[in-house]
């Protein structure tokens, strides 16, 4: 999950490749580079390190040149350096790609043992490799496109510079996303819209199996089998949605604040569907048979808690796995069913494929997404919009709590469609999914101090363990994520009741274990939980409510109280100081918390 970059202009292009890959690199920081057209004559320069080193060398070495291409990094094959970046040259051919070429041995041997010399240990200098040699057989730069995507095998999305074909360039789609963006007598290439809103608002995205020959007047697009064709020219909202920190130190923080906002008008949107009585648009919840719901990380706990919601009051029965796994499983699945996918981006490979699987065998796609302009979003038959506004920290926080309302309007929409639940007692509900907006806000400005305090200790800890019973579980394997992908403290998110199956090995003074307990029906149970780990010295931070607070007689290391609220809301509100939490540990970590190592926020890769 790289970013990728191009224009082709009429001014200098460096700094305006910069300016869109700042917009991509939420998608991959370890290097980046560019290259342009100079006289005929290929140049680029690449860094180390994000994008901002590359910006350094730039200033040391400017470059000229109207048509460009550019990249931002998520290294997938081959170590993080400068010679490893893209764009990879060879013999007169420039290329960017995100994606992975997975027959790149084979061809790499093919092309080794002709003579070619590979300069990098990427799987995607193959593709240059490929072109150069079919440049030197003869092909025009056209042909030798079609020619080199006939022989790769994989997920990509490429544009690539020819020397002397100074003034286009030829881009690819198979799997990640690609856009076309019209200018003014000047055309740009895009891995998304964000990428692409400096320039123009008119965008057409390829599809899956297209190519390109991208000119400065105009774009002609071709299908897998070389046929020209037409794709739709779309006016993108992206540009509304570029984003800034505001008065926070970064995008994380601003976005766990940012919550009761985002929520708010999420809900107005989900509740209104649910007041009209009409039925969930896109899916008769009346009579499917069950439902399947995949996604992956932060997006699939979510799933997780919406399946305790679907089963418990809509008395559906759920089947969920991580997308990597589920797109796999080869599972049994009822044509007449419905499945859900939840995804922040809408452009995860994994999720994307599962979405793919159900589709085939003919079950109505719901998708659960942030990006509503996505490949996941333009794939499903309806989309259910988290409207959560750019999320720009890597870690999710405001996207997962937003899927969470969505989700748990959904299951009261079904529950009314399938008469499983008596109207006052859904009345009820949606009253409580009203109030989220404000006692979210409640917390936020009332546990800072408590959390700081909270995070030092956990600071100087080399594991934690997070437990938690019912649609705490997730949450509580969500807290693990949290801590573990920002401050890079080792975290295990379990069942409270699995304790005693093998984790409660771990426990001594050392390990702090976080028990996310609200006063639920299962509130007893959790705290005999408790007790286990409290017998065998454990430190425990409770995250209870006034109720759980008020009977715990459990000597705890630090108790937080949050205020009561109806059961259907508290994961939501439980959220808030998980997320804190891991936020304030980073910072006492001094990691870097919205762009952490080896992540990337869009995966497009398996
Ligand atoms: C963790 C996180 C990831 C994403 C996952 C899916 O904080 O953000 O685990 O949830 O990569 O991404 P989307 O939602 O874009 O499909």
């Amino acid at each position: 999950m790289c970013g990728i970059v191009g224009i082709v202009g009429q001014q200098p292009v460096s700094d305006r490749l910069i300016g869109a890959l700042k917009g991509l690199e939420y998608r991959g920081y370890d290097s980046a580079g560019v290259a342009t057209i100079i006289e005929g004559a290929l140049h680029r320069r690449r860094a180390e390190g994000k994008l901002v080193n590359l910006q350094t060398r730039l200033k040391e070495e400017p470059l000229s040149g109207n048509v460009g291409i550019g990249h931002t990094r998520w290294a997938t094959h081959g170590a993080s350096t400068e010679r490893n970046a893209h764009p990879h040259f060879s013999d007169g051919v420039a290329v960017v790609h995100n994606g992975i070429i997975e027959n790149f041995t084979e061809l790499k041997d093919e092309l080794a043992a002709d003579g070619a010399e590979f300069q990098t240990d990427t799987d995607t200098e193959v593709v240059g490799h490929l072109l150069a040699r079919y440049r030197r057989e003869g092909m025009r730069p056209q042909e030798a496109t079609r020619a080199m995507l006939k022989r790769v095998k994989g997920a990509y999305a490429l544009a690539i510079l020819f020397e002397d074909e100074p003034s286009t360039i030829t881009a690819a789609r198979n799997g990640p996303p690609l856009a076309i963006g019209h200018g003014d007598g000047e055309m740009f290439l895009g891995s998304d819209a964000i990428a692409l809103a400096p320039f123009t608002n008119e965008i057409t995205y390829l599809i899956d199996g297209d190519w390109a020959v991208v000119g400065n007047s105009g774009a002609h697009i071709f299908d897998v089998d070389g046929r020209p064709v037409e794709r739709p020219r779309h006016i993108s909202t992206a540009a509304a949605d570029l984003a800034n920190k505001g008065n926070h130190r970064h995008f994380m923080e601003k976005e766990i604040y940012e919550q009761p906002e985002v929520i708010a008008h999420a809900l107005r949107h989900y509740i209104n569907i649910i007041d009209s009585r009409d039925m969930v648009p896109g899916i008769d919840f009346a009579k499917v048979p069950s439902l399947a719901i995949s996604a992956c990380g932060t997006a699939y706990f979510a799933g997780l808690i919406g399946k305790y919601w679907f089963e418990r009051y809509a008395r559906l029965t759920v089947e969920i796995d991580v997308a990597s796994e589920f797109r796999y499983r080869e599972i049994p699945l009822p044509p007449q069913s419905a499945a859900l996918f939840i995804s922040q981006s809408g452009e995860t490979a994994d999720t994307l494929a599962s979405l793919r699987y159900c589709k085939e065998r003919g079950l109505k796609i719901g998708a659960i997404v942030n990006a509503c302009e996505s490949t996941i979003a333009r794939e499903a038959d309806t989309v259910f919009p988290i409207l959560a506004g750019p999320e720009i920290g890597v870690a999710s926080t405001k996207a997962f709590t937003c899927q969470l309302a969505v989700l748990a309007a959904l299951a009261i929409g079904a529950a009314r469609a399938r008469g499983t639940v008596p109207e006052d007692e859904l009345q009820a509900l949606v009253r409580s999914l009203a109030e989220l907006p404000r006692v979210m806000g409640h917390v936020l400005e009332s546990i800072q101090p408590e959390i700081e305090f909270l995070s030092r200790e956990l600071s100087k800890c080399r594991d934690v363990l997070y437990l938690g019973r019912g649609t705490s579980f997730p949450l509580a394997m969500e807290g693990a994520l949290k801590l573990k992908e920002i401050s890079y403290i080792h975290a295990e998110g379990y069942a409270a009741g699995e304790l005693k199956h093998g984790p409660i090995a771990l426990i001594d003074e050392n390990m702090p274990v976080i028990v996310i307990a609200p006063h639920d029906r299962l509130f007893d149970k959790t705290v005999s939980n408790m007790q286990e780990v409290a017998a065998r010295g454990g430190r425990i931070i409770l995250i209870t409510d006034e109720k759980g607070a008020a009977v715990s007689k459990l000597e705890t290391m630090h108790t937080l109280v949050l205020p009561v609220v109806d059961e259907i809301i508290a994961p939501m509100i439980f959220s808030l100081p998980i997320q804190l939490l891991a936020y304030h540990t980073a910072l006492f970590m001094g990691t870097d918390v919205d762009q952490p190592r080896n992540l990337a926020k869009s995966v497009t890769v398996e």
